[in-house]
């Protein structure tokens, strides 16, 4: 089978950083056509920064790196360097990028790689707020019918919020966007934090990392060792959970995880409950589905995945 071509959207971010990787690491599997970048972890300078970072650091050079928008749709930006740390990209020291960004902008690049390309053959990740995905259809609503689907790291149901009591940091940076996507008609794959709260980065995992001898190696030890202190501390557990991996790992091998089709809807309303993903997980109501959500994975067969294709790089 030939690899499936994806755009990828991102706020790196220490993860969106290893799913980067993974994606660059696996090229029978996932042909990146370009990487959109937006705001959200940290401001959008610092986003597309660290993407062309990454690819110098998995040397992908000719992959193309697009900027898109600094702010949600209708709501101040909100950031996420307490996690993250100041540069979103906190933990290894890596050399500042020698490559580029392409001149366009990222919405206009999705909209014309999806009226390129044949219907159906292009799938979008989205690894952080979905303002790139929603401008996108807004200004262009025939490409909802282009796109194969969407997969995305965003939202929760089990585990209810990170950023707030109720919400995901993605979904919550920009609700507003959220609510296009999800009312897009596309098909859409959902890592919730209910799947990413299980792929915790052990200390034997990290190890596993470093062991690998390798710059990508140690680098990625370096974040995950960063980005943990937060949610040890927060979450009282064994290590971070590698939350935008699971996106790319589902291109890889969809086996590794399972779930529901349900509906999904997003709170754009109530401050209290802003960017709420309401979930139809008992399937309680009579509203169509329009999403497969996820809230199981092999955590053991995902590291070993990721291990292995990072150890290529
Ligand atoms: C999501 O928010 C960001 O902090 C991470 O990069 C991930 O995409 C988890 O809620
Ligand atoms: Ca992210």
């Amino acid at each position: 089978m030939s690899p499936r071509k994806v755009i990828i959207d991102t706020d790196p971010g220490q993860d969106d950083a290893v799913a980067l990787l993974l994606a660059l690491a696996s090229p029978e599997d996932i042909n990146v056509l370009g990487i959109t970048c937006v705001a959200g972890n940290v401001p959008l300078a610092l986003t597309s920064k660290n993407a062309l970072m990454i690819c110098e650091l998995a040397g992908k050079v000719d992959v193309p790196v697009y900027a898109g928008c600094d702010r949600p749709l209708g709501r101040e930006l909100v950031t996420a360097e307490h996690v993250h740390g100041e540069t979103g990209l906190n933990g290894p020291v890596l050399p500042d990028p020698e490559m580029a960004l392409q001149s366009g902008n990222a919405v206009d690049f999705i909209i014309e790689t999806l009226r390129r390309e044949k219907p159906g053959a292009v799938t979008l990740c989205a690894l952080g707020p979905l303002t790139n995905l929603a401008k996108a259809l807004k200004k262009a609503p025939d490409i909802a019918d282009r796109v194969q689907e969407i997969v995305l790291m965003g939202g929760a149901y089990f585990e209810v919020g990170n950023i707030t009591p109720t919400a995901e940091f993605n979904i919550y940076v920009d609700p507003q966007a959220a609510d296009i996507v999800f009312k897009s008609g596309i098909f859409i794959v959902v890592m919730s934090l209910d799947v990413t709260h299980k792929a915790l980065v052990t200390n034997a995992r990290n190890e596993a990392f470093r062991a690998l001898g390798t710059p990508v190696g140690k680098a990625v030890a370096d974040m995950t060792d960063f980005f943990e202190r937060f949610d040890k501390e927060k979450y009282d557990s064994e290590g971070a959970p590698l939350h935008d991996p699971c996106v790319t790992a589902y291109l890889i091998d969809p086996e590794l995880f399972s779930g529901r089709h349900v509906n999904v809807e997003i709170e754009t309303q109530s401050e209290l409950t802003m960017g709420m993903t309401v979930v139809d997980w008992w399937d309680v109501t009579d509203r169509p589905s329009n999403a497969l959500f996820m809230g199981d994975i092999d955590a053991d067969g995902f590291f070993a995945l990721l291990t292995d294709r990072l150890a290529r790089l």
